[in-house]
Parts: structure tokens; sequence; C-alpha cells
């Protein structure tokens, strides 16, 4: 007699590459977003329902009433590196495992963390709005003199990975000094091989031409940024945050953007993501993208990939490749 096993059901939470569906769609029984609606904490518990493992990204919220409904689950891949929409201790405490996209988009992240100081640096959007608004009549001596960023000195906050990627293409590319304040610091070969140097967060806030965001965001890493690290910072200074929302208090930020308390700002992140807050879109010297540091083709398909790869080896080999917590057999 032929018995017939059915396939482990999964939830896609958002959108995803229509491949890695299909791939998906080999091993287990999909429910997928591919309309790309953004649900609700309880549209997202429901649809959880019945669900042994989901796919979802930083902007799904696993949290402890969504485990407390759902017992069935046992595994949500994140795709995305950081995880702070995972309450991992209760996660933990439910026996689902956790897993993220590590390394996949550590150099593609740093690119864009480069590209975000060079337009903020040189004053790249604010320009291009003139041009287009057709207020550009004669050639100044000054216009849009920006700052330096060959040579200049990088502080960099938070030395992971992606940290170390902005390290290497400062120091090797551009010749800058690279400063940086972490919670553990590199060994002296890492150091050595991305030219950095540790140094307290005040003297980073104190000394950096430009201060570069990369830390994880926690409970403890809210605000680390906020208006007394501001004023810290030289006044011809500008600060770049490829990390997380919640790493800078933009109220603040956006009030010393407009007293020039700092020269310019480049965000790829926001406290309250989609939503901006306002007087961020009234200051001229800030550059804001929508949250797409890892955002090249071949880096979102591998991080989708990865985040596929990590259901599928845990419901076949019964491990996932990249997990954040241990979970007890
Ligand atoms: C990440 O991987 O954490 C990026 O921010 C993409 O969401």
């Amino acid at each position: 007699m032929v018995q017939i096993m059915s396939k482990p059901s999964i939830l896609v939470a958002r959108a995803i590459f229509p491949e890695v569906l299909q791939s998906l769609s080999q091993v287990f029984e999909v429910e997928s977003n591919q309309a790309d609606e953004v649900w609700s904490a309880s549209e997202l518990t429901r649809r959880m329902q019945g669900k042994v493992g989901a796919l979802t990204t930083g902007s799904d919220r696993i949290d402890a009433a969504l485990l407390q409904a759902n017992p069935q689950l046992k595994i949500v891949a994140n795709m995305a590196v950081g995880y702070n929409n995972f309450d991992l201790p209760a996660m933990t405490a439910a026996g689902v495992v956790a897993s993220n996209t590590p390394d996949v988009l550590t150099e593609t992240t740093a690119d864009f963390g480069f590209a975000l100081l060079m337009a903020t640096a040189r004053r790249v959007t604010e320009s291009e709005h003139y041009l287009r608004a057709g207020l550009w009549t004669k050639w100044s001596y000054d216009m849009f003199a920006g700052a330096e960023v060959h040579g200049s000195t990088i502080g960099i906050l938070g030395m992971g990975r992606i940290g170390q990627g902005i390290a290497r293409r400062a120091a090797h590319g551009f010749g800058m000094h690279v400063i940086y304040h972490n919670r553990s610091r590199l060994s002296a070969e890492m150091e050595a091989d991305c030219k950095a140097r540790y140094v307290s967060k005040a003297e980073l806030l104190n000394t950096a031409d430009h201060v570069m965001l990369v830390m994880p965001y926690s409970a403890e890493s809210h605000h680390t940024i906020g208006a007394a690290e501001l004023a810290q910072m030289k006044p011809t200074a500008t600060l770049v945050n490829i990390a997380r929302g919640g790493i800078v208090d933009d109220a603040a930020l956006a009030l010393a953007l407009r007293e020039k308390r700092i020269a310019a700002a480049g965000l790829d992140v926001f406290e309250d993501e989609p939503k901006v807050h306002p007087d961020l879109l009234t200051v001229p010297n800030v550059v804001l993208t929508p949250h797409i540091a890892s955002s090249s083709i071949p880096t979102r398909l591998a991080m989708a990939n990865l985040a596929a790869d990590n259901l599928i080896s845990f419901f076949t080999k019964g491990k996932s490749l990249t997990p954040l917590n241990t979970i007890a057999q």
C-alpha cells in the first residue's frame, strides 16, 4: 500500500520572487501573499493558523501573542539579517526556531552605505532637486559645496560584518581614517584588515567627519544617537544610518539638521517606517531612501533563497542553516 504523506503547510507572509515560491511549493503546501498586502498583527496571526513554518520579512512581527495562538508553529525564517521583528526569547520559550539571512547581503549593504555617504557628503539629491526645479542658471564657485570624503575620518558605530565591509571600502578605496566603536573589540588581525582603530563612543562622535551607524537594533541601542550625541558631533559632520530605525531619535535629528548643528544626514531606515517623521521631509540637508540598502536583484534573490533553504533544510534534514536560537529537540 502506498502511503501518501501530506506536505507541511507554510505561510510566506509577503510577496517574494516567483522562482523561490516555486521551489518552496515542491516541498510545502504554501499560502502566499503575492499581492503583497501588509497584514495587521491579527491578520498575520490568523493566516499563521495550521502552518508549521513561515517565511517573513523584517516588517512581520513574531511575538508572544502570535506564538500562543499558533502552538503548531516550528520555524520562522526571516528574509533579513536584522531580526528585531522577532521576540527571540518568546520564540525560544515556545520551541520555535528563528533564522535570518546573514552574509549574503554584507557587501551589497556596505556598497549602499557608501552610496548614501557619498550622496550625503556631496549633496547629490539636494542639488538634483535644485536642477530639476529649473533653478540652475549659472556655475558658482561654492555651488552645493559639500564635505570631503577621501582622506577624511569615518566613525563606524557597530563593527559586525557590514561595518567591516564599510571600513574596508573606506580605508582601502578612499584612503579614509577609520575609527570604530562596538560592544566588543575586533581581533588585532581584523583591525589591521580594516585599518580600523578602536575608540570610545565619545571620541568617535567628537572626531569623525562622517558617522556611520551599522549596529543591530535592541532596547539598549534605542536612541543611540539623540540630541546629546548630535551635540557632540562636529558641525561639519554627516550622519548615515543604514542599520535600523529607532537607533536615531528622528525628531532630534531633524532639529539638528534644520539648525545646522551637523551638516547633513543620509537615512535608509526610520523610527516608524514606512512613515517618515514629517520634519525630516522638510529639511533639505538629508538624503532619504526607503530601506533599500540590501536591495540589489542578486542579493534580494540570495536572501529569499536562503530564507527558503532554512525552511527546506529544517523540514527535510531536521536543521535550519542559519538559526538564531537553539531549540532542544
Ligand atoms: C536586513 O536584512 O536586515 C535588511 O534591513 C533588509 O530588511
